[in-house]
C-alpha cells in the first residue's frame, strides 16, 4: 500500500537503531522508495552499509556532501520526502528539533522538509519521563509533528518502563495512516467481523470458518482514512487493530446487543461478520457426557442483526456482505432489498482466492440503483479500500441530494 511513496528515514543513536533496519525492509516490501539519513551516533550502532543494502539507495550521513546534480543533500532529501520518519528518535534529536537547532544532516533535513514528520521516540524510561523531554515532545506535537508513543516493556538497559521503540508493523501502520487521504473524517464506522460461536455446553459450540480478515481489513483502512472506528468482533486469531475501539463478543446475541449499544454514534454500519443463523436452544452449564449412539441438538433462529439495524437506519449508510455458493446474484439482491442496505458486497464462495480464511478476495458490489460491479482478485486491504470508496460515494451522493 506504500507503492512508490517516497520516505526519508532518519536513524539516530539508540540501541533500537537495529530495529530501523527491519523497518526499512518492511517499507521496501510495501513498495516504498526509502532514503536513509543517519546521525554520527547511529553509525556507532549499525553500519550504513546495512541500510544501503536494505534500501537499495545510498545512505546519507554528512551535511557537506554534494550530489550529482550539485544540489546540497539536505535540500534534495527534504524535497524527495513525502514523509519523514525518525526511528528511533533519541532525546537529543527531539530536543534539537524542538529548539530549531540544525547542526548536522538530519536536523537540517528536518528543518527544510515540508512533508509530514513522524517521530518515534525510544530511550531509557527515566529519560522519557524527564519533564524536559516530555515538554519537547509536547511542543513538537503542538507544532503538528506526529508522535508514535514508545511502548512499555523491557528496555535494553535491563530496566522496565515506557521507552521501547514500537514493533515494526506498528510503525509501518502509522506511516500508512499518515500517507492515506483522510476522506472519511467525521464518519463513525461500526464494523462487525469474524464468526460467532454458539455454545451448547461449556466446552463445545457451533461456529463457521470466518477468519475475520475482511472485517479487520475494513477497520484498518477506515481508521487510516480518518474515521472513528468501532470493531465488534467474534472470536478470531487476529490482533485488535491499533487506534480502533475494539469490542470482543462470542455469540450472535452478544453481537446484536453490542451493535445496538453502539448504533447511536454510528454514521456507517458495515456487517462483515458471519453471524451464526441458529443457536442451541439450551446451553448446559456442565459438560455433556457421551452416552447414546446418536444425539440431537435443538437449534433456534438467531436475530438478524443487519435487518434490525436496517429498521433503525435513519440517515446511516448500511453495508452488508453475502457469501454464496450458488445463485449469487439473486440471493445477494434479495438480501440487499430485504435488509435495507445501501449496497451489498457479494462473494462467490466457490471462486479460488475468494471467501473464508484467504488473504485475497473477489468482490462484487450490488447497489440499490441496480449497479453491479465486479472487481478482480485482490488483497483484502485493497478490497476494503474499494468498499470504503463506495461508502464515500454514497455519502457524497446523499449530501448532494440533501443539498449540503
Ligand atoms: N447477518 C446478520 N445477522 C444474522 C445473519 C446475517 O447481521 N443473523 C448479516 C451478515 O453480517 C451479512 C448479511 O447479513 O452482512 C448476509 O449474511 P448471510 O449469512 O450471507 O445471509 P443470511 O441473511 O444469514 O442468509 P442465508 O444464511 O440464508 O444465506
Amino acid at each position: 500500500m506504500l507503492q512508490d511513496k517516497r520516505i526519508v528515514l532518519g536513524v539516530t543513536g539508540g540501541i533500537a537503531a537495529y530495529k530501523a533496519a527491519e523497518l526499512v525492509r518492511e517499507l521496501v516490501r510495501r513498495g516504498a522508495a526509502v532514503r536513509v539519513v543517519m546521525t554520527d551516533h547511529a553509525c556507532e550502532f549499525v553500519r550504513p552499509l546495512t541500510f544501503e543494502t536494505l534500501s537499495g539507495n545510498p545512505v546519507a550521513t554528512e551535511l557537506f556532501h554534494l550530489t550529482g546534480d550539485h544540489k546540497i543533500d539536505h535540500i534534495a532529501l527534504a524535497d524527495f520526502a513525502e514523509l519523514v520518519v525518525i526511528a528511533p528518535a533519541t532525546a537529543n534529536i527531539i530536543g534539537k528539533l524542538a529548539a530549531g537547532i540544525a547542526d548536522d544532516l538530519l536536523t537540517t533535513v528536518l528543518l527544510a522538509a515540508t512533508a509530514p514528520v513522524l517521530i518515534c521516540p525510544a530511550m531509557n524510561a527515566k529519560m522519557y519521563g524527564n519533564p524536559v523531554v516530555k515538554e519537547n515532545v509536547a511542543r513538537l506535537s503542538a507544532r503538528g509533528y506526529a508522535i508514535l508513543e514508545p511502548a512499555c516493556g523491557e528496555l535494553a538497559c535491563r530496566t522496565e518502563g515506557q521507552g521501547r521503540l514500537p514493533e515494526v508493523p506498528e510503525i509501518a501502520e502509522e506511516i500508512e495512516s499518515l500517507l492515506s487521504p483522510k476522506n472519511l473524517r467525521g464518519e463513525h464506522i461500526l464494523i462487525t467481523a469474524g464468526p460467532t460461536q454458539e455454545p451448547f455446553d461449556p466446552v463445545r459450540y457451533i461456529t463457521n470458518h470466518s477468519s475475520g480478515k475482511m472485517g479487520y481489513a475494513l477497520a484498518v483502512m477506515a481508521r487510516r482514512r480518518g474515521a472513528d472506528v468501532t470493531l465488534i468482533s467474534g472470536p478470531t486469531e487476529l490482533p485488535a487493530p491499533r487506534g480502533v475501539h475494539f469490542v470482543p463478543v462470542q455469540t450472535a446475541l452478544a453481537m446484536r446487543d453490542s451493535v445496538l449499544d453502539h448504533l447511536k454514534e454510528a454514521t456507517v454500519v458495515i456487517k462483515a461478520a458471519a453471524v451464526a443463523d441458529y443457536r442451541p436452544t439450551v446451553c448446559r452449564t456442565t459438560k455433556i457426557k457421551k452416552s447414546e449412539e446418536r444425539m440431537t441438538v435443538h437449534l433456534e433462529r438467531n436475530p438478524d442483526i443487519i435487518a434490525t439495524v436496517g429498521k433503525k437506519k435513519g440517515s446511516r449508510i448500511v453495508v452488508g456482505f453475502a457469501m454464496e455458493s450458488d445463485h449469487l446474484l439473486e440471493n445477494a439482491r434479495a438480501k440487499l432489498r430485504e435488509k435495507r442496505m445501501d449496497f451489498i458486497v457479494a462473494n462467490d464462495l466457490t471462486a479460488p482466492g475468494a471467501g473464508f480464511r484467504t488473504d485475497t478476495n473477489i468482490i462484487r458490489i450490488l447497489d440499490r440503483e441496480g449497479g453491479d460491479d465486479t472487481f478482480p482478485l485482490m488483497g483484502k486491504l485493497d478490497a476494503a479500500g474499494i468498499i470504503l470508496d463506495r461508502v464515500k460515494k454514497v455519502r457524497d451522493d446523499k449530501r448532494a441530494r440533501d443539498g449540503h
